[in-house]
């Protein structure tokens, strides 16, 4: 099918690659012309495993281009809304002016066409957009059709997410144009419905939530074990054996379940947030206030490592040099987006520590990210540790538990880890003469 995808972030670059692999013609939409540059040259704005072979290839079988104009999307069959929804300034609700912006500049496109389009939408949104933008397309272009179709891709995994999704939601209008739409859809993903991989067709309502619901319950999880966490550094007890028990209960599972310095990254934070402004507004203020504590928890975590450092390192941080080890919201990405890494750096930076900065991605969008902090971004681990008065593993990066404590002990100045991740084998550091602090583990 001739697709279009509007917007070329994460989402949108990954799913207009992969939708010109699986066999469709897509234009790829959007308005910053050096992203469109770089993508159009197989050159990938971000890091993300796999994406720069999958981009190169949908590129050279001729599927897949990318433009900055609107008007070049004109005579595709399917158009995807993959624009992002960051959180507003000075809010906590989403801010939904990329949406706008683009489904005003959609209608414009499609204004008057007389063949049956449709539109999807992926960007996650407050409940009750889908119907809003259902509504202004009715008024200028009654042959287009609105399916809510939310993605789960995780970034570092978002080739594999896209390609092989684990559930496929559509949110659709009634009747036979919804019909139409849902069946236009099944085309697109042929590939993963001949898997067998499921599908719920529902409502639009519904479609919306099942994503703010999903992402709000896995920060849920991961903040209820956080702060079971604390119950086990004031009585001695062992958070990971505790996760590891809880999870071979089939009805809980493993996943999410690790304690550490809590959750980030463009997406989990700022859903919850929007997620808790639209219940209050919907009258659900249990919700509301469920979604609010999660997030305090969360973002409580970033001060308890910071306590843990100054408690560990001596209280007065300031011309101690401190070594973050990993800085990058979660491993497998550069991305700085509310990283709880980031702002453990920022905060010890506050207090007057000097901050040196190893992580294997990230390293190079940390001046961009943080143009006025003191930081320095070092080449390794080692040259990260020289000198340091505590080395903090703030990011789980595979290469961090296969550090050899022996070999850094020499480097720095005490040897003091604190492993924001759990991700360091506790005995091991502790026998090659290095306090050890974890989270809710002795
Ligand atoms: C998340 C969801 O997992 C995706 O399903 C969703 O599609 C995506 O948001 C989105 O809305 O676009 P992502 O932001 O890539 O994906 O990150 P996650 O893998 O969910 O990790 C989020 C954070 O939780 C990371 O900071 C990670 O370090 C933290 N985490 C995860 C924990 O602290 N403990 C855990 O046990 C698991």
């Amino acid at each position: 099918m001739r697709v279009s995808v509007i917007g070329c972030g994460y989402l949108g670059a990954v799913h207009a690659a992969s939708l010109a692999q699986l066999g469709h013609t897509v234009t790829g939409v959007d308005v910053d012309s050096e992203k469109i540059a770089h993508l159009g040259a197989a050159d990938p704005p971000f890091y993300e495993p796999g994406f720069a072979d999958l981009l190169r290839s949908s590129l050279a079988s001729g599927r897949l281009r990318f433009s900055t104009d609107y008007a070049d999307a004109a005579s595709c069959d399917v158009h995807f809304i993959c624009v992002g929804t960051p959180q507003a300034d000075g809010s906590r609700a989403a801010d939904l002016a990329f949406i706008r912006a683009s489904v005003a500049a959609l209608i414009r496109v499609l204004e008057g066409q007389t063949r049956r389009t449709v539109v999807v939408g992926k960007s996650t949104v407050p409940v009750g957009t889908a119907r809003s933008i259902a509504a202004d397309l009715a008024l200028t272009s009654p042959n287009t059709v609105l399916v809510w179709n939310p993605e789960f891709l995780r970034e570092g995994l978002a080739v594999k997410d896209t390609l092989e999704p684990d559930r496929i939601v559509y949110g659709l209008e009634d009747g036979e144009r919804g019909q139409f739409g849902a069946r236009t859809l099944d085309q697109i993903y042929s590939q993963a419905l001949g898997r067998n991989t499921p599908k719920i067709e529902t409502d639009y309502e519904t479609a919306e939530l099942v994503k703010v619901s999903a992402n709000s319950f896995l920060a849920l999880k991961i903040s209820f074990i956080n702060a079971v966490s604390r119950v086990c550094d004031a009585t001695g007890a062992s958070v990971t054996d505790l996760s590891s028990a809880l999870g071979l209960d089939e009805r809980i599972g493993p996943k999410f379940l690790r304690a550490g310095l809590g959750f980030g990254g463009g997406c989990l934070p700022k859903d919850l947030r929007a997620f808790s402004v639209r219940a209050a507004q919907l009258g659900a203020a249990g919700l509301a206030e469920l979604l609010d504590q999660v997030d305090r928890i969360n973002l409580d975590q970033r001060d308890h490592i910071v306590e843990l450092t100054a408690a560990a390192a001596g209280p007065d941080l300031a011309g101690q040099r401190i070594a973050v080890l990993g800085v990058a919201f979660k491993p497998g990405t550069d991305d700085l987006r509310d990283s709880p890494a980031l702002a453990v750096a920022a905060k010890l930076a506050q207090r007057g520590a000097v901050i040196a900065v190893y992580d294997p991605a990230a390293g190079p969008n940390l001046p961009a990210a943080i143009p006025n902090l003191p930081l320095t971004v070092a080449a390794t681990p080692a040259d990260a540790v020289k000198g340091a008065t505590a080395v903090l593993v703030l990011t789980e990066w595979p290469e961090f538990s296969n550090l050899d404590p022996t070999e850094l002990g020499p480097l720095v100045a005490r040897p003091i880890v604190i492993d924001g991740r759990n991700t360091l084998d506790p005995a091991l550091w502790r026998q090659s003469g290095w306090e050890y602090h974890g989270v809710g583990v002795r």
